[in-house]
């Protein structure tokens, strides 16, 4: 099964970026850990990151035509993208699992970061563990495509 990993704004600075949130290790960390956790489960996983709204809708756009199941991690545009939500509904309401992860607990931080306007539209959501939040998601993933 292919998986599109695919990361918001700001998550490229990774390793740099609020470490005592997010940690030390960085995107590359990330994409060398979720594509072996991939591979252990069975799924082809690409990891894409991107500052731009427009770039990540094509990518959710690209997931569909591809019939690729999605990790987002949508970063802010968690809290405000109605335009990221609406494509994230197209994924899956073509029958393709799309799970939000955040790195972070989003509930546990400030009150803006309580809402996300992409949750209702996704398979599930899994928020708090780090870098696991995204092995958890993939192993959900295989465990739900196989
Ligand atoms: C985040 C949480 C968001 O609120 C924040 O804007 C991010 C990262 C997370 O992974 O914890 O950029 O999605």
């Amino acid at each position: 099964t292919r998986v599109l990993v695919l990361n918001g704004p700001n998550l490229g600075r990774l390793g740099v970026r609020e470490p005592e949130v997010y940690g030390s290790a960085t995107l590359a960390d990330l994409r060398e850990s979720a594509v072996r956790w991939g591979a252990e489960a069975g799924l082809d996983v690409e990891v894409r990151q991107t500052d731009d709204e427009a770039e990540l809708v094509g990518w959710l756009h690209e997931a569909v035509d591809q019939r690729a199941a999605v990790v987002l991690n949508p970063a802010a545009f968690t809290h405000y993208s109605y335009a990221l939500r609406d494509a994230a509904a197209q994924v899956t309401t073509a029958g393709l699992a799309l799970i939000e992860v955040h790195l972070s607990n989003p509930m546990a931080r400030e009150s803006f970061r309580r809402h996300s306007v992409v949750g209702p539209v996704a398979t599930g959501t899994i928020a708090g563990f780090g870098f696991d939040s995204y092995r958890l998601a993939l192993l959900a993933l295989a465990g739900q495509t196989r």
